[in-house]
């Protein structure tokens, strides 16, 4: 999984546009970097691995002169993360540079033929075979736009390619199938990028190519033709997203500025309601719903179970996308299926989907318009979280949760069902919740400084809140790299509390009894949890509403100060888990924004 950038335009410097490009796609991979441009008749090419303000130093990208060219951002899949194997690649003869996201799955037996026919390789990337492939096209008489059709045709799996030759210094070529792909045009010039951030500065205004479309561009026109060579009349969408939206903003770090955006995002998102009633208006009648999502979309997803089943009685399964194609067998049309993901192209999903559907009705709920799986579902659900940077999803996890939430609402609505009344304006209050745990920051501080060099936490909650607790351990894992699980609270004596000792940290989320009359009072049943984990000498930290919380015998104790519903509790506790994990991210003098091993959209399976 990568991201992928191309520029043209008619005078200005290509490389510098290309480099700020790339790195507002660094959330994407950051193993390795690397820009090639046509320089009078040859192609430039600078490269090599590390994160991209690093390599720059060394290599000074903005050197390179030229009006065209393409970018690349790498997460390894095949090949070290090392010079060579950076993208962008070359043919023989220096003629062609290509970057590529995805997996080219018939690459061996490509390349096998390319070598028996004298090609050189330089890279063990699977990607080098493309640029290999275009060259021999060439070769054989096709212009650059067939050339590349032609190799586009060969490749197996899941490919978004950018392509730049010196025989044609005035055209870059791109093609996807499954990768994502966008297309913005620009004023002084056209881009390709793997995703809308990378040239939200220059421009709105984007076409989506579908699989299998090739993108033709010079500095003033994009050409889009089918696999036939027919053109194609694409409609050009204006995206609603700020530029500002891609920026720090004064913050340290994009996941410190986009957990203090969700207390508008949920705003936002609960603006968008109407859209949500509107498509519970089409979905005729449900007797089933099944989640299918991963990593913190599926924690969403979990949550959306116990609202649907709890208070809707509609039977609703929860399923990681990686694992649906062991179930699918159960799908008919009398179920709902519900992809949940914020970037829209993971791939485990997107395959998900693409099984469900015809068998099922299927919703999408994505942030990331136009993306490929908004394009295989019969309704989309667009969360309104805007561009998230960081890896590590925050505020696109709570609108998700907002959206789950309207959906069930409103379902419930139309059902007659009395979970609707009152929904509504009870998260109305939750944006002002969430300001004022926000004032009570340092005290998140504080704990984290205090337990930042422990080397096991478990998160425990039950009900409502137990996926939330899956959620806060998924982030300190991603960001911290410190051991951490999410149990439910009345789970852990039955195994894990062997493991409890001193040196344990146990976060517990105990969220208070209140009156409304669906609310389910675990509280009580929580704290007896904690009792059984303190007395084998657990370090607790207990995130609490309940109103004698001070009296509970804990290590240390964030006390959540509004009368938030219970149900609601997952809109709320999320946030200091969030905070926790970011500071003690920082107070390990770690990059919360970019964590090891991982990148914000996973395009492979
Ligand atoms: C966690 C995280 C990942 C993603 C997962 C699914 O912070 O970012 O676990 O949630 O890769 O991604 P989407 O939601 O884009 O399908």
């Amino acid at each position: 999984m990568c991201g992928i950038v191309g520029y043209i335009s008619k005078d200005e410097k290509a490389s510098s546009i290309l480099l700020d490009a790339v790195k507002k796609l660094e959330y994407r991979g950051y193993d390795s970097v690397g820009i090639a441009t046509i320089n009078n008749g040859k192609i430039e090419l600078r490269k090599d691995s590390g994160k991209i303000d690093e390599v720059d130093r060394e290599i000074h990208f903005v050197d390179m002169a030229g009006s065209a060219g393409v970018a690349h951002v790498r997460w390894a899949t095949h090949g070290h993360p090392n010079k060579t194997n950076s993208h962008p690649h070359t043919d023989n003869n220096n003629t062609i540079a290509i970057v590529h996201n995805g997996i080219i799955e018939n690459h061996e037996e490509l390349k096998k033929e390319l070598i028996e026919e004298g090609h050189i390789f330089k890279s063990k990337t699977d990607s080098e075979v493309i640029a290999h492939l275009i060259e021999k096209f060439i070769s054989e008489g096709f212009n650059f736009q067939n050339a590349v059709l032609e190799t586009f045709k060969l490749i197996k799996g899941s490919n978004a390619i950018g392509a730049i030759s010196v025989n044609s210094p005035n055209e870059l070529i791109a093609i996807r199938h499954e990768s994502p792909l966008v297309v913005g045009l620009g004023k002084n010039g056209n881009f390709i990028a793997s995703d809308v951030p990378a040239f939200l500065k220059h421009t709105k205004r984007v076409i989506f190519p579908e699989d299998n479309e090739l993108v033709i561009m010079n500095s003033d026109n994009v050409t889009i033709k089918d696999l036939n060579g027919n053109i194609l009349n694409k409609k050009v969408e204006t995206i609603d997203w700020d530029e500002e939206m891609a920026q720090k903003e004064g913050y340290d770090h994009f996941m410190l500025k986009e957990i203090n955006e969700q207390s508008v995002v949920v705003s936002d998102t609960l603006a968008g309601g109407k859209d949500i009633e509107n498509i519970v208006s089409e979905l005729g009648n449900i007797k089933r719903i099944c989640f299918v999502a991963c990593g913190t979309s599926y924690h969403g997803a979990l949550t959306g179970k116990y609202i649907f089943e709890s208070f809707l009685n509609i039977p609703t399964d929860v399923i990681y996308s990686s694992e649906f194609k062991y179930f699918n067998n159960v799908l008919d049309e009398d179920m709902l299926a519900i992809f949940v993901s914020q970037s829209g192209e993971t791939a485990d999903t997107l395959s998900a989907i693409k099984m469900a559907k015809n068998h099922s009705k299927t919703l999408a709920i994505v942030n990331v318009l136009g993306s490929s799986i908004t394009r295989e579902a019969d309704h989309i659900i667009y969360t309104k979280a805007g561009p998230e940077i960081a890896v590590a999803a925050t505020k696109t996890y709570l609108s998700q949760l907002v959206s789950i939430y309207l959906l069930a609402i409103y379902l419930s609505k139309n059902r007659s069902n009395v979970f609707h009344e009152n929904m509504v304006s009870q998260i109305e209050k939750v944006p002002d919740y969430i300001n004022q745990l926000m004032l009570d920051e340092d005290q998140i501080k504080e704990i984290a400084k205090k337990y930042k060099s422990a080397s096991v936490f478990f998160f425990l909650g039950r009900g409502f809140i137990y996926p939330t607790a899956l959620e806060g351990a998924l982030k300190l894992k991603e960001i911290t790299y410190i051991h951490a699980e999410g149990y439910p609270s009345g789970e852990l004596k039955h195994g894990p509390l062997a493991l409890i000792d001193e040196d344990v940290v146990v976060v517990v989320l105990a969220p208070s009894e209140n009156s409304n009359s669906i609310s389910i009072n675990s509280y009580n049943d929580t704290v007896n949890n904690m009792e059984e984990v303190k007395s084998r000498g657990a370090q607790i930290i207990a995130i609490t509403s309940y109103k004698n919380g001070e009296n509970i015998n804990v290590n240390d104790i964030f006390k959540v100060d509004n009368q938030v519903d219970e149900l609601l509790s997952p809109l709320v506790y999320i946030v200091p888990l969030q905070l926790l994990s970011y500071y003690i991210s920082i107070y390990k003098g770690l990059d919360p924004d970019k964590p090891r091993n991982l990148a914000k959209c996973v395009t492979v399976k």
